[in-house]
């Protein structure tokens, strides 16, 4: 696996590649690396010859209350993980390479940001979509794999994809969980022991309320009792529990076609997000 900082050397490197005939795939990722992201590599690794992964944390992304100067950074062992998955390029670039101009979010998120994440934190999905659109103008990828663990961000990087009129495949994979049912997140090493415990209540409370809502029950009340539920468990603020369309992502009252019920919550100085798929029983 080549680690590359540098455009010059990523152009060269990718031309060889395609040189060598096949596919494109493209992981972003900011690193910290865990199962989850494991798995859309090994997604990529199935949808294409050659496998390019990203690690970049992205200062446009993140507000000035938020957690970028203490976000981990584990490239060492990152970059052996992608190494032995048999990934061709590691694309690595600092700011300065990345926002040649200053780190300014300059492409606007499209109708999806708007709710839940994108009234928690100002401008964030401006600066993924910012982000993404730069990596893929860098990287020209084929496919690219993102998590559904992150459900808003992955129909923010459709519609900015469609909007730009960019020829890459969006492939969306389901989140990756630890035994007890906690999605994988780079940010659970934030938990201490008691909060990690705690932390279950999330996808259980999404769960249950997503039965519920199948079983016919009226979704603001199970909503409600959701709330109620993560902030016994500790949780606090609760951001939003909220169901959407699966597509368009409007707000939904009535689960009468398939949806996603998504939730957000801090538990101690943790921000945690998850969502459940919900379609309604014919
Ligand atoms: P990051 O949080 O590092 O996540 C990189 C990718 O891994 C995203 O597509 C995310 O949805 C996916 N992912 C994270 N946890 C997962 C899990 N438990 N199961 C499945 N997929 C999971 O998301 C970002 O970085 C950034 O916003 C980025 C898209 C790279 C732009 O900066």
């Amino acid at each position: 696996m080549q680690i590359i900082r540098d455009r010059g050397e990523l152009d060269a490197a990718l031309e060889a590649l395609r040189a060598d005939g096949g596919a494109v795939a493209m992981v972003p990722t900011m690193g910290a690396l865990h199962a989850g992201h494991m798995a859309l590599v090994e997604e990529a690794r199935r949808r294409a010859a050659h496998v390019v992964v990203s690690i970049f944390v992205n200062p446009t992304q993140f507000g000035a209350n938020e957690d970028l100067s203490r976000y981990p950074r584990r490239e060492g062992s990152d970059a052996q993980m992608l190494g032995a998955a048999d990934v061709a390029i590691l694309w690595a670039p600092d700011v300065d390479t990345m926002y040649p101009n200053g780190p300014e979010a300059s492409v606007k998120a499209g109708s999806a940001a708007q709710g839940l994440d994108g009234d928690s934190r100002p401008g964030h999905f401006d600066g993924v979509a910012t982000v993404v659109a730069r990596l893929f103008e860098q990287v020209k990828p084929d496919v690219a794999v993102f998590g559904e663990k992150d459900y808003q961000q992955l129909l923010v990087i459709r519609q900015m994809v469609a909007a730009r009129k960019l020829k890459v495949e969006i492939v969306g994979l389901p989140t990756q969980r630890d035994a007890d049912g906690l999605a994988l997140s780079s940010r659970n090493i934030y938990l201490t022991d008691e909060e990690r415990l705690a932390a279950r209540a999330l996808p259980r409370a999404l769960g249950e309320a997503a039965q519920a809502m199948i079983d016919g029950g009226d979704v603001a009340e199970i909503l409600a009792r959701a709330e109620e539920r993560l902030a016994a468990a500790g949780f606090d603020p609760i951001d939003y529990a909220a169901l959407r369309d699966a597509e368009t992502f409007a707000p939904m009252d009535r689960l009468d076609r398939p949806a996603r019920l998504l939730a957000a919550a801090k538990l101690g100085s943790t921000r945690l997000i998850d969502n459940l798929p919900v379609i309604p029983s014919i």
